[in-house]
């Protein structure tokens, strides 16, 4: 049994969850410490499909590092304990929803204080195979006038702000909200990643 069978049921009812305590305080300033360790590896992010890779810092001014589930366990034991859980959760979703998600893909993010990403949806229509995205949030501490929170607009109109605070996870259907990050006042640390089915042939 799980401890996520709420997300499954929030998945059906609403599209979207906002989970607490994903990850423990020492789990969250472990995977804290080793982002910022590995900190020259980030690059900027790109938008647009694969091929457009182009970096517009009026969109999204976030610094990423991809994750390679293979590689991570040793060049990062702290982001492959929470690639761990959150294959667990893949596992529960597929067999509670029948979703068919094959992988988890993941990036490391940064938003340096005064970066923000744009209102956006993370499926390009027709194209695209992510179907759930995540984000589990990487720092200790965030006050009120810190920003940086994830803005998600529902289907009735109105929207939620999600504070990035260390161990939560939000997670929603990538291809029926759309979302923004508003501008941080400060540095601000999270793991976003998308279970993707496959692509057809
Ligand atoms: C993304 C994204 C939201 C967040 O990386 O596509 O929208 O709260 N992230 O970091
Ligand atoms: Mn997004």
């Amino acid at each position: 049994m799980s401890g996520f069978d709420c997300v499954a049921s929030a998945l059906v009812d609403t599209g979207w969850c906002v989970l607490p305590g994903f990850l423990s305080p020492a789990e969250v300033s472990a995977l804290v410490a080793s982002s910022q360790a590995r900190r020259t590896d980030f690059a900027r992010a790109g938008v647009g499909r694969a091929g457009g890779h182009a970096v517009n810092g009026e969109i999204r001014g976030d610094e990423v590092l991809w994750l390679d589930h293979a590689r991570t366990a040793d060049a990062d034991p702290a982001a492959s304990v929470a690639q761990g859980r959150l294959e667990a959760l893949r596992g529960e979703l597929n067999a509670a929803l029948y979703l068919g998600l094959a992988e988890l893909e993941c990036h490391l993010a940064v938003y340096p204080a005064g970066r923000f990403y744009k209102r956006h949806l993370d499926q390009h229509r027709g194209e695209d195979t992510r179907v759930v995205t995540i984000v589990l949030y990487l720092n200790p501490e965030w006050g009120e006038d810190d920003g940086g929170e994830l803005r998600l607009y529902l289907d009735d109109g109105r929207h939620i702000d999600v504070p990035p605070l260390g161990g939560t996870l939000a997670v929603f259907m990538s291809d029926r909200f759309e979302h923004e990050v508003l501008p941080a006042r400060r540095e601000r640390w999270s793991l976003s990643g998308w279970y993707r089915r496959r692509a057809r042939v």
